[in-house]
């Protein structure tokens, strides 16, 4: 599909969690310190929108079970259960846009 507009810098303010639907595909974009990281927004356990969940630094907490994930890479960090990594994307920004490579 290549690269597709998900935000506007404006819209995902440091230290937040954002979602945007791409072809019926859920992709969460997470900034931090001013860096855009993208991965799939939905929670390998059990199907929670991460993008409801929090964001402490670089680390993703989902909001159902406690899941978290770093979002620099889509890896698990912690839960008691084995749960899959999240697929993460390439991230550019152009002006004031945020692209994702899908
Ligand atoms: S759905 Fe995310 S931890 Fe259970």
């Amino acid at each position: 599909m290549g690269k597709v507009i998900v935000a506007k810098t404006s819209d995902v303010a440091p230290g937040t969690l954002h979602k945007a639907s791409i072809d019926g595909r859920e992709i969460l974009v997470a900034n931090v310190d001013g860096k855009y990281y993208a991965m799939d927004d939905t929670c390998t356990h059990a199907g929670a929108s991460l993008s409801e969940g929090t964001l402490d630094g670089n680390i993703i907490t989902c909001g159902w079970h406690g899941a978290q994930f770093d979002c620099k890479s889509g890896r698990l960090d912690k839960f008691p259960a084995k749960i899959n990594n999240l697929k993460s994307y390439n991230v550019s920004v152009e002006s004031d846009n945020i692209f994702v490579e899908v």
